[in-house]
């Protein structure tokens, strides 16, 4: 398939992008059936921003602060978004809360990863909750992008063990490797049409997940 031809991604992120290069390595890898239009930056310091240079992707930064309103930032990066007419939005450690125009504009194509076994532990500071809490599992979690922050449905979550003597950092890295995996695999599903959203469930296949999507 020509590049021309491969179903669009364009990736927010907010900053170190390890996220980002799992997708650029699962594309060049052929793992991943599509094309990195664009990556965009609210934050011009972002590392991963590097990351996309290097791999030849177009990169913008969109700076909030320069935004009177949330609304507007939000429709600046929607403007920037659709000029790459992405089949999917891809927030990749996007540290930024959208609006409800932006959210509804892409319902049922945005999706997000979140380090935690969602419900479990959304927002910030995942880790360390998971650790202060006594969980013996943690993870991650692949879900579409709703307007309750951290709560769309899940496509895809992996679990790993909490170990004794886990820092915040430790269990961070476990978690960070496992997001690696899931990410890619949670969009190419999406790509090859696989993925239907219920009410509050996604299908895989025409088959219903848990609540809580499929643990691989
Ligand atoms: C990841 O832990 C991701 O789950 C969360 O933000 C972090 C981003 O890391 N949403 P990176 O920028 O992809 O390295």
């Amino acid at each position: 398939m020509n590049d021309a031809k491969r179903p669009g991604l364009v990736v927010l992120i907010s900053g170190r992008g390890s996220n980002l290069q799992a997708l650029i390595d699962a594309v060049n890898a052929g793992q991943l059936p599509a094309a990195i239009r664009a990556v965009i930056s609210n934050n011009a310091d972002a590392p991963g921003l590097a990351r996309a240079q290097q791999a030849g992707i177009p990169t913008h930064v969109i700076n909030h602060r320069e935004y009177a309103s949330r609304d507007q930032f939000d429709r600046a990066l929607m403007q920037r978004i659709d000029a790459y007419q992405p089949k999917v939005v891809v927030l990749a450690g996007f540290l930024r809360i959208l609006g409800r125009d932006f959210i509804d504009h892409y319902a049922g194509r945005m999706l997000n990863i979140h380090p935690s076994l969602l419900p479990e532990f959304p927002g910030l500071d995942t880790h360390a909750r998971a650790l202060q809490s006594g969980a013996k599992h943690h993870g991650a979690s692949v879900h579409f992008v709703t307007h309750d922050m951290d709560s769309g449905p899940v496509i895809i979550q992996a679990a790993v063990p909490v170990l004794p003597g886990d820092t915040p950092d430790t269990l961070a890295e476990r978690v960070l490797k496992e997001e690696h995996r899931i990410y890619p695999l949670a969009i190419r599903w999406f790509l090859e049409n696989r993925l239907s959203v219920t009410a509050r469930r996604v299908l895989l296949d025409g088959r219903e997940q848990p609540e809580q999507g499929l643990r691989r």
